[in-house]
């Protein structure tokens, strides 16, 4: 079997760790490897080439996407993607792993439903894949607000300060209300709080009449004008204010060892997948949930040997 493998949308940090799990498993497992560069742009455009084992060394502790990555809306036209089905075949590329978020999902299954065997891979900063927990880079993401968030804080407890701070994350608020716990912020709007000026203000006023000697507001993007919102608080509510907009730097960076882990598992399964025949199918995460159970049977359960070693040989 030959796979391909390209990172399509926002590139997100542990996208190249998962086209190394790809690239190694396929080779461990006797297949070829292909890389597409620059997503569906680039398969269309005929950017496939061989990878081998030492293609990928070197890479899994890098952000962005040693591919590249772009967003293609014309890849919903049929006779485009014809074009790309015609570039694979043209390889006797049968397979594609591709790497992204919703978008790169929609284009993958419709390359599937057209003859070519398909396996998706969560990779975006936003986490908003529902079928998976967790999307490889959100944790990487969300260290990196986090920090940016923490060193906000300190210059604005020094002034005494509201600071208004937006968060990535396209539609889904994710990253806002991880970082907002993470960090201790008073007030979080996201889509799913839902935004009301008012009530932000009387919140923000509520804080000062306790005494709270500064505010950190954590938003979602395109949910308000940051910059718009800090001046309504710094005139209704009494504190100087100030917006920052994390943008782009959140999609930067190395991979955490979370996402690095994650990437390399999921890259592994996609390549068993179709080594079953399997395709049409999007890899997920879901495990990390919280429960309880007796303290005596807490005790008297084993710990299973982590299955991360049988990973292991088919990355090296
Ligand atoms: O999907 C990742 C993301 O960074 C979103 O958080 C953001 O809304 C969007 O991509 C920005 O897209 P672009 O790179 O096209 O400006």
């Amino acid at each position: 079997m030959k796979i391909g493998v390209l990172t399509s949308g926002g590139d997100a940090p542990g996208m190249n760790a998962c086209v190394r799990a790809v690239v190694r498993s396929a080779i461990h497992y006797g297949f070829e490897a292909y890389g597409v560069y620059d997503g569906y742009k680039g398969l269309v455009e005929n950017k496939i080439r061989k990878l081998n084992h030492n293609d990928v060394g070197q890479i899994l502790n890098r952000g962005g996407t040693i591919l590249g990555s772009s967003r293609l809306e014309a890849f919903k036209q049929k006779e485009v993607r014809q074009i790309a089905i015609d570039n694979l075949k043209s390889k006797d590329i049968d397979a594609l792993v591709v790497i992204g978020g919703d978008g790169t999902y929609r284009g993958g299954m419709a390359l599937d439903e057209m003859g070519i065997k398909v396996i998706a891979i969560p990779g975006t900063i936003d986490n908003d894949i529902a079928s998976t927990e967790y999307t490889i880079g959100f944790f990487t993401a969300l260290d990196t607000a986090i920090d940016a968030i923490d060193k906000l804080r300190d210059t604005s407890f020094s002034h005494q300060r509201c600071t208004v701070v937006e968060v990535m994350g396209r539609d889904c608020g994710d990253l806002s209300i991880y970082s907002g716990i993470a960090t201790g912020a008073e007030i979080v709007i996201t889509k799913e709080t839902g935004f009301n000026r008012e009530d932000v203000i009387n919140q923000a006023k509520r804080a000062q009449s306790m005494g709270k000697r500064h505010l950190i507001v954590v938003v979602a993007e395109h949910i308000t004008n940051v910059f718009d919102l800090a001046k309504d608080i710094q005139k209704h509510a009494g504190y100087e204010s100030r917006a920052t907009v994390l943008g782009y730097i959140q999609r930067g960076g190395n991979p955490s060892a979370f996402d690095r882990i994650l990437a390399s598992k999921m890259g592994v399964h996609a390549v068993e997948l179709l080594k079953g025949g399997i395709s049409g199918m999007a890899v997920f995460t879901k495990s990390l949930e919280i429960g309880h159970c007796p303290i005596n049977e807490a005790l008297e359960i084993k710990d299973e040997i982590t299955d991360l070693y049988q990973y292991l040989k088919k990355l090296n």
